[in-house]
């Protein structure tokens, strides 16, 4: 069994972003600069976050995190997202999720400008994301591509499961597998809150590679993975724990102990696919402030 180690590709991603930052600020110009938003204090939402920016600090970005209350309104909220698409210093913008109720994040997300759009939520990235032009992708799912290109894991006319059709991991997942290119070019089945326990347990056991992002701790067990197959854990789960100091420990939606004796390759939780989420989205501001997708910000009118 081999272990996707993520910290470590995350850690050789950061280190090749680094590099090309330092030439850019050795010709005299100003580096990368992300804003990420925050509203409100959901703990998980604040750890992520500050992981973000602990990263653009490494590797030479500047970086604004801007703190707003729950409270905020839509309008208010749609007003600070737009200082930030005007302010030509600004090449990243994110607005972590989830947000609170009274706030739809669709409206947030169509607000960003598609060239600062360094989540790849925007539905004109999605578009072309799906069309296969460039632009600018959903991290997670690139970060879980970026996975599998580096430990050489074929995926054309392999049959991948996917299970959540969320718009940030599952759906654009099981779109980037299915399409084009490599990795890519395999044959998709997507499942979701709406798929009965009992056909889970049928579809699951008939992935090569098995992709699950649905927020539940170890929904997937032993019985419903393939043996030799690839097993790629999105999920991230505070459970409770008496042992250490948080109270609580990180699980993932993939009950590890017993089914990396099965699978061929897997995704540790911590330690996998969520470092790697950070890595692209630094790339991913690298490639909006280069602008060598951006122009897409100039087609939509806001
Ligand atoms: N919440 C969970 N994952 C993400 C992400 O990739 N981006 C944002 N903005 N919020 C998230």
């Amino acid at each position: 069994m081999v272990l996707l180690d993520g910290k470590k590709i995350s850690q050789d991603i950061k280190d090749e972003l680094k590099e090309e930052v330092s030439k850019i600020t050795q010709d005299g110009k100003r580096p990368p600069h992300l804003v990420a938003i925050l509203v409100g204090d959901n703990p998980a939402s604040q750890t992520y976050v500050k992981g973000k920016m602990r990263s653009c600090e490494y590797v030479g970005y500047s970086s604004t995190l801007m703190r707003l209350p729950s409270t905020i309104s839509q309008e208010a909220l749609l007003k600070k997202v737009e200082t930030y698409n005007q302010d030509p210093d600004v090449d990243g913008i994110i607005v972590q999720m989830p947000l609170p109720d009274h706030i739809t994040p669709q409206e947030i997300t169509q607000k960003i400008r598609p060239g600062k759009d360094v989540d790849g939520f925007h539905p004109l990235n999605v578009g072309l994301m799906t069309l296969n032009f460039p632009c600018l992708m959903p991290a997670t799912p690139s970060g879980i591509l970026e996975l599998l290109h580096r430990y050489n894991i074929p995926t054309k006319g392999k049959h991948c499961v996917v299970v959540g059709r969320s718009r940030i991991v599952g759906r654009p997942t099981s779109i980037l597998m299915s399409r084009g290119g490599n990795p890519g070019e395999a044959t998709v089945t997507i499942c979701h809150i709406n798929t009965p326990p009992e056909e889970l347990k049928r579809i699951c056991p008939q992935a090569d590679i098995l992709i699950v992002a649905v927020g539940k701790p170890d929904l997937i067990t032993a019985d419903m993975v393939k043996e030799g197959a690839v097993v790629i854990d999105v999920g991230i789960n505070r459970v409770p724990s008496p042992e250490t100091r948080s109270g609580y420990r990180l699980k993932g939606d993939v009950e590890f102990e017993t089914v990396s004796q099965k699978a061929s390759h897997i995704t540790p939780v911590p330690g996998g696919v969520g470092p790697m989420t950070v890595a692209m989205l630094l790339r991913n501001t690298l490639n909006a402030y280069n602008q060598n997708l951006a122009t897409v910000g100039e087609i939509i009118p806001e």
